[in-house]
């Protein structure tokens, strides 16, 4: 399990209002595609499809593979997902 999964409220632990911050959509799609495993690059590819999506609301998956760094674990197919789910809420 993941540190970050112990604060998952409800079913897509979308903010946790007691903290007193909202998850951004980047953050939320991430949680909702159950992106990491290890988590080791995932701060690096949250930053980087934020950004990409800050100039690319409809980024395809060439657009998507350009940005994205290196994962040991493999987790590139759910990436993709979780960044079109985040440009689909933006
Ligand atoms: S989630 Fe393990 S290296 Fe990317």
């Amino acid at each position: 399990m993941h540190a970050y999964r112990g604060r998952r409220r409800g079913k897509e632990g979308h903010d946790d209002r007691r903290l007193g911050w909202r998850r951004w959509p980047v953050q939320q799609a991430w949680l909702g595609e159950d992106v990491a495993q290890c988590g080791f690059c995932q701060p690096g590819q949250i930053m980087q499809a934020a950004a990409l999506l800050k100039s690319n609301r409809n980024p395809s998956d060439t657009d998507i593979d350009k940005i994205m760094n290196v994962c040991r674990c493999g987790t590139y197919c759910r990436i993709r997902k979780a960044i079109k789910r985040a440009a689909s809420t933006m």
